[in-house]
């Protein structure tokens, strides 16, 4: 039985097949991607540069000698690869475990096609129930938007708490801006939940992915990589 770092490798490599050298690609952020990047960097013809979702995968990238690109120095990426934290038949994902869901959102939507890479673990039948959703937000208007869950209007009944490093200081994105973590969420409108969040005020981007779902997951198992298209 392969181990659910097996798995990861086994997608993070097989996304591979997804890339044309010599373009310029978009990455995503996170332990899945980790073995992605890790396979770019062998790639007999190189792609030609990559916009990052974060400074952690833009230091990988870097390390490998791979260009990374601002994404206001680029109109279209062919594809974007990148993890998921919960998937469901649809291709909608949750995403943000890494903290990086605002680049990864801006970065799939210069992508003409996101292939998700995914350990079996991620396949869900309703978002929001085996991982708790990401939020990024403004600090000011934390305690504002963790209330609004626990009202639980348009659906969004949950209960939010701020994100905390292991030190237990509070997390700071990328951004500088803070991560509220929200249990106890069943998401049965992707589409209904993403657009009513992302309106709340302060809050700058909600970790539902469904402007901005998978168009191919690719699905590490035991019986080797299954290749979802939505
Ligand atoms: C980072 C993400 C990652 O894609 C997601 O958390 C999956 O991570 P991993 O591949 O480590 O399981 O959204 O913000």
């Amino acid at each position: 039985m392969p181990t659910q770092e097996e798995l990861k490798a086994l997608v993070g490599r097989a996304a591979l097949a997804y890339v044309t050298p010599g373009t310029i690609i978009g990455v995503g952020t996170g332990s899945t991607v980790a073995h992605f990047i890790a396979g770019l960097g062998e790639m007999p013809v190189p792609v030609a540069g990559a916009v990052s979702s974060s400074e952690r995968s833009s230091a990988a990238l870097r390390d490998l000698g791979i260009p990374v690109l601002d994404a206001n120095d680029v109109t279209r990426l062919e594809v974007y690869i990148d993890g998921a934290d919960e998937i469901d038949r649809s291709g909608y994902m949750v995403k943000g475990g890494g903290a990086a869901l605002t680049r990864e959102k801006i970065v799939a939507a210069l992508a003409t096609r996101f292939v998700c890479i995914a350990d079996g673990s991620k396949v869900v039948d309703v978002l929001g129930t085996t991982f708790p959703l990401p939020v990024e937000v403004i600090p000011m208007a934390a305690n504002a938007i963790i209330r609004r869950f626990a009202a639980g209007l348009q659906g969004t009944n949950g209960t939010a708490e701020l994100r905390r490093t292991s030190d237990g200081s509070v997390l700071v994105t990328d951004n500088g801006q803070h991560i509220l973590d929200v249990r106890g969420l069943r998401i049965t409108d992707p589409m209904a939940f993403e657009c009513a969040v992302n309106d709340w005020p302060g809050v700058v981007t909600v970790g539902v992915f469904a402007r901005q779902k998978a168009d191919v997951c690719l699905v590490g198992t035991e019986a080797g990589v299954q290749t979802l298209s939505y």
